[in-house]
């Protein structure tokens, strides 16, 4: 049955998914109304999803205003997160497949992980870290490939109360060597290659170049995925497989604390260093397994697919965490959307006969860039939702999304959230509510926005409203602080609005209520659903030694969303060319990684400043947008013949 558009635009899900989902529009609004009526008494009941080891009497201790901010959630409680994702369910799922791990080379064969699998490699893993000296509490790096090996470690890490650490494999060496640092781990664990779309990334080659920064007893535990060849420093480099099929098959789990962290994740900011957001482990794991389970509309034996990488929040929540506390069959893939063809989500979805598909848009709009052709060729009778993640999803990659890969039968799921929120703040639930294009919906369970005037902060209460996009309460997927600065982490994102966090982005409230998140309004960026701080990419630029300065801004990109503009100014003397252009990128992709490369680079022989010195961003966002007759109030400007200097030579391409 194919969902049509009612006479507002909106889709609501046909009778059929309504009738088989765990909650439609009645239950939702009963629950939702009950999840912030008494949220003690509903997170009590939810919690019991998951399994204690010593029950909470507490349920939630939290308080959001500075400069005592502080979030706890089941604080008395005990248990293991490995123990929740793998052991209880030896019961029921033993044989069942908790990972089909799919290759990026299409022709090498897929691997359906056990339950029973899952709980032994897991283990064997343990058992290494344990013999490697970690200790509960311990950080360990993980800088891997999207391979089973990532799974065990981040399960064994939970084993033993280690809190992991992952870097994406497409920082560099640099960022690498700064995450292994600030959070003073122990361990790195990498492979030897890391193939994606045909190609190989050398990661054990920049895990040793980024070690040259790290403490001494730093050791390197290496897959040997690929089986090319690498370099080996004995005494620090340790063969993982090896040792793992060396190793006792079990490992008993320790008991953790719910407020023990579980991991940190890097993240960009909007000023200076990336930051290391810290989740906590039992308001987490509960979080995660209700929001996988309620907004993919998860049942039993289904096969559920996240494509993103276990380096982002994503991977955590809605690969690993969330799916396997559910019991779920979840799949893992080490490829890219278009190797070996524009075809391959598509034929892994047949081959895996996928049931949910949860992506992001720009995907979309890159698959939808190379033709519906590669869609019709599979047989998607399989799905039964879609889901986005990462920015907002413009109307025409929604419909192409619904209309050649749904076939007009599948609800899609909008999901706002962010690394900081552990799970979905505002999505739809299929059974629920009817979707707008564009549109996150409402909030999920437990969940307050608040939409502030972003320069009054005052509430607006009116249902139509926009602003900045506050969050009144907290809920138990939320991080805790952040990596050994609490302040930091106080002032980032409760200082703005008092008794709120703040979640960076801007949005507008219709008259329905549905939320339409409008971006960020901080120097944060959002380029191909990955988040990058325009700081960060500055103080790369400015680390070379011909750039006097340098101000990035994004700009809209037809796939990506956002690009990265840079104006860069030389030092006095110093030549602007296409190659400087070029070494300028590659220096860069150095710093940061291939992610974080300018798409366009301007050169600047001077920037819009004002007469104290703060260079004017609005001005130069105005210029990259190519949106010249808003440029505002320039006359408090130092030097305004900049701002025509800069337009006239803006980058005309892309
Ligand atoms: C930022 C968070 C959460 C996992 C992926 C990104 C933007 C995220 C949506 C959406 C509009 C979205 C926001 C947010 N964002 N999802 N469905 N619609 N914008 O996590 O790297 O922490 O980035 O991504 O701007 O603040 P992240």
């Amino acid at each position: 049955m194919t969902i049509k558009p009612d006479a507002k635009g909106m889709y609501a899900a046909s009778s059929e998914v309504v009738a088989g989902a765990h909650v439609d529009a009645t239950e939702y609004a009963r629950r939702y109304q009950a999840s912030v009526a008494d949220p003690q008494a509903f997170w009590a009941n939810e919690a019991q999803r998951i399994d204690w080891i010593k029950p909470f009497t507490k349920v939630k201790d939290t308080n959001f205003n500075t400069p005592d901010v502080s979030i706890k959630w089941f604080e008395d409680g005990t248990l293991n997160i490995s123990a929740n994702c793998i052991d209880r369910h030896m019961i029921t799922r033993a044989q069942q497949t908790a990972i089909i791990w799919e290759p990026d080379d299409p022709n090498a064969p897929a691997q359906h992980i056990t339950y029973t699998q899952l709980l032994e490699q897991t283990s064997r893993l343990a058992n290494v870290l344990k013999a490697q000296g970690v200790k509960r509490g311990d950080r360990v790096v993980l800088y891997l490939p999207m391979i089973p090996e990532a799974a065990y470690a981040m399960l064994a890490c939970a084993r033993i109360g280690a809190i992991h650490s992952i870097v994406f494999a497409g920082f560099s060496p640099d960022a690498l060597a700064n995450r292994i640092n600030d959070s003073d781990a122990k361990i790195l664990i990498t492979a030897d290659f890391a193939p994606r779309g045909g190609k190989k990334t050398a990661l054990k080659d920049n895990a040793d170049k980024a070690l040259l920064h790290c403490s001494d007893r730093v050791k390197c535990l290496v897959v040997k995925h690929t089986g090319d060849q690498i370099s080996w420093v004995d005494g620090r480099d340790v063969d993982l497989r090896q040792e793992m099929a060396a190793a006792k098959p079990y490992c008993p789990y320790v008991e953790m604390g719910a407020e023990d962290p579980l991991f940190i994740l890097y993240t960009s900011g909007s000023t200076g260093k990336p930051k290391g957001v810290v989740h906590s482990s039992g308001g987490y794991l509960v979080y995660a397994a209700l929001t996988h389970q309620m907004t993919f509309d998860y049942h039993d034996g289904d096969i559920y697919w996240c494509t993103a990488d276990v380096g982002w929040v994503t991977g955590h929540s809605y690969i690993i965490y969330g799916p396997l506390a559910n019991g779920a069959t979840t799949v893992m893939f080490e490829g890219v959307p278009t190797y070996p063809d524009a075809g391959r989500f598509w034929a892994v979805c047949e081959k895996h006969k996928v049931n949910q598909f949860y992506t992001a848009p720009t995907a979309i709009r890159s698959l939808m860039g190379l033709g519906s052709e590669w869609v019709e060729k599979y047989d998607l009778s399989s799905l039964k939702l879609l889901g986005t993640v990462g920015e907002p999803i413009n109307p025409e990659a929604w419909n192409w999304y619904n209309t050649h890969v749904g076939k007009g039968r599948c609800p899609i799921v909008d999901t706002f959230w962010q690394t900081e929120t552990g799970g979905h703040l505002i999505t739809p639930l299929p059974g629920a509510m009817p979707t707008k294009p564009g549109s996150a919906t409402l909030p999920f369970f437990g969940v307050k926005p608040v939409v502030l005037d972003a320069s009054t902060a005052v509430v607006q209460e009116a249902t139509e409203a926009e602003g900045v996009l506050c969050i009144a309460d907290s809920w138990p997927g939320q991080m805790r602080t952040l990596w050994g600065d609490h302040d930091r982490f106080m002032e980032a994102y409760f200082s703005q609005y008092k008794g709120y966090y703040f979640t960076g982005d801007g949005c507008r409230r219709d008259g329905d209520g549905y939320y339409w998140i409008t971006g960020r309004v901080d120097d944060v960026i959002n380029v191909s659903g990955h988040r990058m701080g325009t700081a960060e990419v500055e103080s790369a630029l400015v680390a070379h030694e011909k750039v006097a300065e340098a101000a990035v801004v994004g700009y809209p990109h037809d796939i990506k969303g956002q690009g990265i503009y840079a104006y860069v100014t030389l030092m006095k003397g110093v030549e602007p060319s296409d190659a400087l252009r070029k070494e300028l990128e590659a220096f860069v992709r150095n710093e940061i990684g291939p992610i974080a490369k300018p798409d366009l680079l301007q050169w600047a022989p001077g920037l819009p400043k004002t007469r104290s010195g703060k260079i004017m961003r609005r001005i130069l966002r105005k210029i990259a947008e190519n949106d010249f007759a808003a440029l505002g109030d320039t006359s408090t400007l130092a030097d305004p013949s900049v701002v025509d200097e800069l337009i006239a030579n803006r980058m005309n391409k892309g």
